[in-house]
């Protein structure tokens, strides 16, 4: 099968995985990529037919030597083939499964894509150790998760088992599971003295996205831990309360607690600023959508962690559901801080307490 992706054409043979729905989010790291800017050689682990590895090299100058592994010997030729057809003459090739690689390879990268099927819980530990294996220097690691049904809580137990956290299955569970993914690798880079920072956390579709920003730094991995969190949540008053401990506290007969969370900002402003400029110049096929996304994700960055969904608030009390924007008019009249937030179209993140929410959904 022929595919054609942002410019380039690539050859995937038959039980060679390629999903052509995931172009959005190959777009968005590729602009992460050129918006990091640092000169950095990319492992595109899982690289099955080899389109992320392809796609960062040819839209960024700043990419140099790409590291493709896979432990299928189809997807690996494939990948050569296609990088090949692509012009592409500083890479290499491992067929070889994932966590061995990372442990036996002495090439040093400054990019490390995990792109696997489902969960990348398995992969985090070995991912962190090659990272802190290469000593001092910034690098990043992105990351894709695809099981979101584990993350949202709809597979409750699963997500205790592979993320050791608690999740949400309410009208946060989105943003529950972004904070939930991010806290796990925190927690695995800790092990190694590794500080990791998310710079960019996505949810679109059925997948989430995050790139960190990772260097070794053990007092800044420590203070990271410090500030993960929980949320107690009322299920019928719909109240939330951020906490440090979730045992420190006695709870009432509707309130159920999640996490631990990363409770710090989702992404960094710089970043996406620079993010959207670079969106502005490219020729992406959704460029508009993405341009949409960047912008919600900056504006929602400085604001609380999880947002208030309207209707969900409307369908408890009893209220027509209002209009996004007039509620966040509303608040922001009122002095507080508030925007829509990529997670929910009937959302909004703000500084004010449910109180005042629904005071302004009254109005
Ligand atoms: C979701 S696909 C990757 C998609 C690809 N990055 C893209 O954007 O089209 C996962 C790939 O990882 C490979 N894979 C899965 N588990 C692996 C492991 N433990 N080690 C190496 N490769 C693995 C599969 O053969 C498959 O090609």
């Amino acid at each position: 099968m022929k595919v054609k992706e942002n410019g380039i054409t690539l050859s995937v043979q038959k039980g060679v995985f390629f999903n052509p729905n995931m172009e959005i989010c190959r777009d968005i790291c590729s602009l992460a990529i050129g918006a990091i800017g640092k000169k950095m050689d990319v492992c595109d682990a899982f690289c099955a037919s080899g389109v992320r590895g392809i796609r960062y090299k040819k839209e960024n100058k700043n990419v140099g030597k790409t590291h493709f592994v896979d432990f299928s010997e189809r997807a690996v030729e494939c990948a050569k083939k296609n990088a090949k057809a692509n012009g592409m003459n500083e890479c290499s090739f491992a067929k070889e499964e994932v966590s061995r690689f990372l442990l036996c390879t002495d090439s040093d990268f400054q990019f490390l894509e995990i792109d696997p099927f489902g969960s990348p819980a398995p992969y985090i530990f070995d991912a962190c150790r090659h990272l802190s294996r290469m000593g001092k220097g910034e690098r990043y690691l992105s990351i894709t998760a695809t099981d979101t049904a584990v993350l949202c809580g709809a597979e409750h137990s699963a997500c205790v088992k592979d993320y050791m956290a608690v999740p949400l299955h309410n009208e946060l569970c989105h943003e529950a599971g972004v904070r939930i993914l991010i806290a796990y690798v925190q927690k695995m880079g800790a092990q190694f003295n590794l500080h990791l920072e998310p710079l960019f956390s996505l949810s679109a579709l059925h997948f989430f996205k995050i790139i960190f920003r990772a260097e070794q730094d053990a007092g800044k991995s420590f203070e990271e831990l410090q500030e993960l969190g929980y949320l107690l949540y009322e299920q019928k008053t719909l109240e939330r309360r951020i906490m440090g401990k979730p045992f420190a506290c006695e709870r009432k007969e509707h309130e159920i607690v999640g996490g631990p969370f990363y409770l710090g900002r989702l992404h960094s402003e710089k970043l996406l600023l620079k993010m959207i400029k670079k969106n502005g110049k490219r020729k992406y096929a959704q460029k508009e959508r993405i341009a949409k996304l960047l912008l919600l994700m900056k504006n929602e960055n400085s604001l609380p962690p999880f947002h208030y969904d309207l209707h969900r608030i409307a369908d408890r009390y009893s209220l027509n559901p209002p209009k996004t924007d007039a509620v966040i008019e509303m608040l922001k009249k009122k002095g507080f801080s508030a925007s829509r937030t990529h997670f929910c179209p009937t959302a909004v993140k703000t500084t004010a307490g449910l109180e005042d929410v629904l005071k302004g959904m009254r109005v």
